[in-house]
């Protein structure tokens, strides 16, 4: 088994770089010493090289929230692969439901995720429905995202792939709660169906799988020990560094 994959989405947040270092230098101190989680702190880009520059070690790493398909030109306000890979960033959110909202297509995250696998990013694609409907027709709508963003993604380039799901009704302050995580796993075997049937069974199984909507100190190691997942996608609970660390430390535990 490899390490459990905890990643600090922080959105756009926090308002000042002093807050940033602060929080970073925070969550780094638990996180180093953890044997068993890889964490990543994925800050918004403006503080990404300087939080960089206070890495130490492997096990808290700094991530993209985004990544342009392009490498690059004239394309004002984007980040290529190849930059952040230059960079030294090692893992890129792809496709989350919040770029979605703002007008991210299908067609705009299947590039993303090639581009950035190709220049040998780890992608955390996300994918997650709007609604749990009772006909369980949300299984086609993660159907067609997966199937939308690997189009055309190899499979030697797929052990850099991570999938986060994401269902939108957990997400954020608005959320109703968490899934829950037989919720969690249900989905994960569906997800691992379509990668059987698109790639191969093997590498189905071993596609680490995160979870992201909610997670807290309460419930994370419920989703890493019942809900299938090898990791979390954690958003507000990541800017607490004391409650963060709680997150990491459940993670950790054997
Ligand atoms: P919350 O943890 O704030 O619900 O956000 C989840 C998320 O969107 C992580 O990417």
């Amino acid at each position: 088994m490899g390490k459990v994959i905890i990643i600090a989405n922080w959105k756009m947040n926090p308002l000042s770089l002093t807050e940033a270092k602060r929080i970073f230098t925070d969550t780094k101190k638990t996180a180093q010493t953890l044997r068993n989680v890889q964490s990543v702190v994925c800050p918004p880009f403006i503080y990404v090289n300087e939080l960089k520059s206070l890495v130490s070690g492997r096990r808290c790493l700094i991530g993209a929230q985004d990544v342009f398909f392009e490498r690059n030109g004239a394309y004002t306000g984007e980040i290529s692969a190849a930059m952040l890979a230059k960079a030294g960033i090692k893992y890129v959110i792809v496709g989350h439901s919040e770029k979605r909202t703002f007008g991210e297509t299908d067609e705009v995250v299947n590039k993303k995720t090639l581009a950035a696998l190709k220049e040998g990013l780890h992608v955390v694609l996300c994918v997650g429905e709007r609604e749990r409907d009772e006909h369980a027709l949300y299984f086609d709508f993660i159907r067609r995202e997966l199937e939308h963003a690997l189009k055309g993604v190899p499979k030697n380039l797929t052990h850099k792939l991570l999938i986060a799901y994401e269902p939108i009704w957990a997400i954020g302050r608005e959320a109703k709660s968490a899934d829950t995580p037989a919720g969690t796993f249900e989905t994960t075997l569906f997800i691992r169906k379509i990668l059987a049937e698109r790639y191969d069974k093997k590498m189905a199984m071993n596609m680490p799988i995160l979870y992201g909507g909610s997670v807290n100190k309460k419930n994370a190691r419920e989703f890493l020990v019942h809900g299938g997942v090898q990791g979390l996608l954690v958003g507000r609970a990541s800017l607490t560094p004391a409650h963060f660390a709680e997150i990491l430390k459940e993670a950790d535990r054997p």
